[in-house]
């Protein structure tokens, strides 16, 4: 469970995926953290494993927190998990989340077909591999 109730708006926001969504709120409202159960709720619900998600910021600083909390809340979901099946799935969902499509908008386009990785960002994403597979 997140650690808050979500309110109607958030809820509408993070549950509603058969259609794309603008949330705007201001500073400190939950943003984040509506984004992250969306995320979530696309996993729950099958309609694309996390390679195929592409959660897109502008900052790296947002970038950052987006990627800590999207890890933290899967994390949390592997712990909370109790029948061997589902255990499984959010687990590879953890390890996979490792070098998920979560960054920046520049990040994003230089790492499509046509364009060449930084090194660092592969670098960065090695060791969170590392690190991830570590702490299972
Ligand atoms: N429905 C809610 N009930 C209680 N706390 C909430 C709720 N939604 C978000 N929060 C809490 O509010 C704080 C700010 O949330 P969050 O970081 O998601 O906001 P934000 O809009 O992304 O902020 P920023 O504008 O700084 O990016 C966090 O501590 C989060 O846990
Ligand atoms: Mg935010």
């Amino acid at each position: 469970m997140s650690k808050f109730i979500l309110t109607p708006e958030q809820r509408a926001a993070a549950e509603l995926l058969d259609r794309n969504v603008l949330l705007s709120a201001g500073a400190g409202c939950g943003k984040t953290s509506t984004l992250v159960e969306r995320y979530v709720n696309i996993l729950k619900d099958g309609r694309a494993d996390v390679a195929s998600i592409a959660a897109i910021t502008f900052t790296e600083k947002a970038a950052n927190e987006l990627n800590v909390r999207v890890h933290s809340r899967l994390r949390e979901l592997y712990e909370e998990a109790r029948d061997p099946q589902s255990r499984r799935l959010w687990r590879e969902r953890l390890l996979a989340v490792e070098s998920a499509e979560i960054g920046t908008i520049h990040g994003f386009g230089a790492c499509r077909p046509g364009f060449s990785c930084g090194r660092g960002r592969r670098g960065r994403r090695a060791s969170r591999r590392r690190r991830a597979r570590r702490a299972l």
